[in-house]
């Protein structure tokens, strides 16, 4: 099964993810992940990406659909993959076809800005699993330690209130676009579209999900 997530920052995709991958037994593609291991393994990927992203703007495309590329073409992708992050621009997505990678799901998280701005200030996630929490809706079971690996949990440098609301403008003029052309696409045949209410409990939207895609 492969699945694109799209939606605003903080709309959900890497919560769902990390449910879908239990679920479906796919690998989660995070270009936001890689980015930020890109920085703390301190490559020249990472120097040139951590100023973009602190900014709250969108690494070149060059640089993003070279990473995905390379990744997809791994072994572990070949029954599926949950793209989380990726594509964000017209021109990812077009990459993505012309390279002949084909997708069977879009599901795009609907969430409302003030919301988005809300859940990023109580965020906290486990860089090393992606696993991602929320301070009051979805709580570690120890305060600021990862559930599983016991390791502390950290905040994300791109969570300020200012960066987050450059990021929302951003995936309006940026990203938005792509609701239309997946929904083109799903109208050619070429995939399912569908739509979920992001603003439900996180065990309610993956209820959802696993119905949508049983
Ligand atoms: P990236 O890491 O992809 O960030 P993003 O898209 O901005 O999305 P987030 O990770 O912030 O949100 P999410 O939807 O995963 O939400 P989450 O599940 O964490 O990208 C970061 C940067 O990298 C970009 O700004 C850009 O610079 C660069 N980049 C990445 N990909 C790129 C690309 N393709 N092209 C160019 N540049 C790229 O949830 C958020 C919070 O809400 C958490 O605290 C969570 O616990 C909570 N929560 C989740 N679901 C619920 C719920 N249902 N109810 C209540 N709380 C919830
Ligand atoms: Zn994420």
């Amino acid at each position: 099964m492969r699945i694109i997530l799209l939606g605003a920052p903080g709309a959900g995709k890497g919560t769902q993810a990390q449910f879908l991958m239990g679920k479906f037994g796919i690998p989660q593609i995070s270009t936001g992940d890689m980015l930020r291991a890109a920085i703390s393994a301190g490559t020249e990927l990472g120097l040139a990406a951590k100023k973009v992203m602190d900014e709250g703007k969108l690494v070149s495309d060059e640089i993003i659909i070279g990473l995905v590329k390379e990744r997809i073409a791994q072994p572990d992708c070949q029954n599926g993959f949950l793209l989380d992050g990726f594509p964000r621009t017209i021109p990812q997505a077009d990459a993505m076809k012309e390279n002949g990678v084909v997708v069977d799901h879009v599901i795009e998280f609907d969430v409302a800005d003030d919301i988005i701005v809300e859940r990023m200030s109580g965020r906290r996630v486990h860089p090393a699993s992606g696993r991602v929490y929320h301070v009051t809706y979805n709580p570690p079971k120890v305060e600021g330690k990862d559930d599983v690996s016991g390791e502390d949990l950290v905040i994300r440098a791109d969570d300020q209130e200012e960066t987050v609301r450059k990021r929302l403008g951003v995936y309006h003029e940026q990203t938005k676009p792509l609701v239309d052309y997946y929904r083109n696409e799903a109208q050619s045949g070429n995939c399912a579209y569908h739509k979920v209410d992001g603003t439900k409990a996180v065990d309610a939207v993956s209820r959802e999900l696993a119905e949508l895609l049983a």
